[in-house]
């Protein structure tokens, strides 16, 4: 049985039988590459809008929306956006410090726009940015910008490779790189907030 090493931890592979690379990182068999698609994928194919208009259950007594209402509808947006990059089950591992810019009031839409913006080896990371729209006049403002970091998992558990981002403009390695910057920082804050 083949052994796969990811991060520190070796889980087993009950598909190959296989004699796994034990200085690999990643994933020991290329048949799981295939089975997984490791397929390079572009950003605007995992692209995801999500509108849907503000009703008063979900809202304060001041007849905004609540901000708990919005960072679910963040993660789910942030996770429809990864599940199409990856194809894979995945569990939200970190939500980056999120602000609420304005209000968005009951009747209005509320808008998420997701993209990934830079894939690492088990993990990535989508941005998420919240607009609300007055549906009479259609004036739109950005709510909120969020960046959430997901982790493809399988089936039981153990975490699996992603397909990589295909990085083809300028503005798409300006964007990646500074996920990249953000990682750094947020995994140094995981290894605080893990004392
Ligand atoms: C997220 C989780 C799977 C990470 O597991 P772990 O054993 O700590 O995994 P590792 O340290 O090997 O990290 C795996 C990957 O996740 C990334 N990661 C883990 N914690 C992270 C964090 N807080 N922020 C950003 N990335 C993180 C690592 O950098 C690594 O990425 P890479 O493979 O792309 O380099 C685990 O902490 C977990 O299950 N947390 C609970 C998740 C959850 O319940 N979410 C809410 C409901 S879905």
């Amino acid at each position: 049985m083949c052994r796969i090493r990811v991060g520190s931890d070796t889980v087993s592979d009950p598909v190959s039988d296989t004699v796994s690379d034990p200085g690999s990182d990643t994933v020991c068999n290329p048949d799981y590459h295939i089975r997984m698609d490791l397929t390079p994928k572009r950003a605007a194919d995992s692209a995801t809008e999500m509108v849907q208009v503000v009703l008063p259950n979900d809202a304060n007594p001041l007849g905004f929306i609540l901000g708990g209402t919005v960072m679910h509808l963040i993660d789910i947006a942030g996770a429809i956006a990864c599940h199409r990059h990856t194809r894979t089950r995945l569990v939200t591992a970190a939500v980056d410090d999120l602000q609420f810019l304005h209000p968005i009031k009951v009747g209005d839409l509320i808008i998420l726009k997701s993209r990934v913006t830079c894939v690492f080896t088990t993990s990535l990371e989508v941005q998420v940015d919240v607009f609300s729209e007055e549906t009479l006049t259609g004036r739109r403002r950005r709510t909120s910008r969020a960046f959430l970091t997901f982790v493809a998992v399988g089936s039981d558990g153990s975490r699996v490779q992603v397909p990589p981002l295909l990085v083809e403009t300028e503005e798409e390695r300006r964007v990646c790189e500074e996920a990249q910057a953000r990682r750094e920082q947020r995994l140094r804050r995981r290894i605080l907030a893990d004392d």
